[in-house]
């Protein structure tokens, strides 16, 4: 049953940021949260909903968005912000951590214990791009889909105790708006090395779909440089296996 959306202590708590929710939209319901904030745009709005009917994740996906148990919002930009697929699983760690320690995870989960609980899609279409967040936060396990069960986890499964979502986005919120701000004065390269360096997959031996090699790198582009028996690969999606132990 949904609990519903805690607002008030959204609302209730100021978002101190220069340029994350420069306006904050809310809906019970949506389609997509990726497809609104591309729809309204303005740079800097945040659309939150409390439920996803058509919620999408990578490789066209469905993200299972059910009402009163996870945060599901998007970020619109007017132009191109190069570094987000880094900087928003950051703030996710970031804002996290009082709860429960978590890890990146290339190219853009969030994991606690080696199971998913943040999902994030970076959309762009007629010149707006979206970063879309889904983080599982209420969920037990009967919460998700049998085949994710194993898989999948929440930040209050883990965690043990209750944790409000309407706090909990004003702290990735803010993160996000402080590296945001570091991406638009040209710091991506000191945000990507954050990046690869909690990530750990450098010198990893790893498996991508077909391919089998070891990370050399992450590009800018947030491609995985992959030194493979037939030569250096850059994969830019895909699901990787780590076959060395972790
Ligand atoms: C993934 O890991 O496959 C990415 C999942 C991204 C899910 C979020 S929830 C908010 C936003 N709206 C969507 O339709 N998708 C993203």
């Amino acid at each position: 049953m949904s609990r519903g959306f805690e607002q008030a202590s959204l609302l209730a708590t100021p978002l101190l940021t220069i340029f994350v929710g420069s306006r904050v939209v809310m809906y019970e319901e949506v389609e997509s949260t990726n497809d609104r904030a591309i729809h309204l745009g303005g740079d800097g709005t945040v659309i939150i909903a409390d439920r996803q009917t058509a919620g999408r994740g990578r490789h066209g996906r469905t993200w299972d968005s059910k009402p009163g148990l996870g945060l599901w919002f998007s970020i619109a930009f007017e132009s191109p912000v190069d570094g987000l697929a880094f900087a928003a699983p950051l703030a996710v760690r970031d804002a996290v951590k009082p709860h429960c320690e978590c890890t990146v995870k290339w190219p853009n989960d969030v994991l606690i214990g080696g199971r998913k609980f943040c999902g994030i899609l970076v959309e762009s279409r007629n010149a707006r791009t979206a970063l879309g967040i889904g983080i599982n936060v209420r969920h037990s396990p009967e919460d998700f889909p049998p085949e994710l069960r194993e898989k999948a986890t929440s930040v209050e499964a883990v965690a043990g105790h209750e944790v409000d979502r309407g706090v909990l986005l004003r702290d990735v919120l803010t993160e996000l708006d402080h590296r945001i701000m570091v991406l638009r004065q040209g710091g991506i390269e000191a945000v990507r090395r954050e990046w690869v360096d909690s990530c750990a997959i450098v010198g990893r031996r790893v498996r991508c779909g077909a391919k089998v090699g070891v990370v050399k790198d992450v590009s800018l582009e947030g491609g995985l440089v992959l030194e493979t028996e037939s030569g250096v690969q850059h994969l830019l999606l895909g699901e990787v296996v780590e076959l060395d132990g972790a």
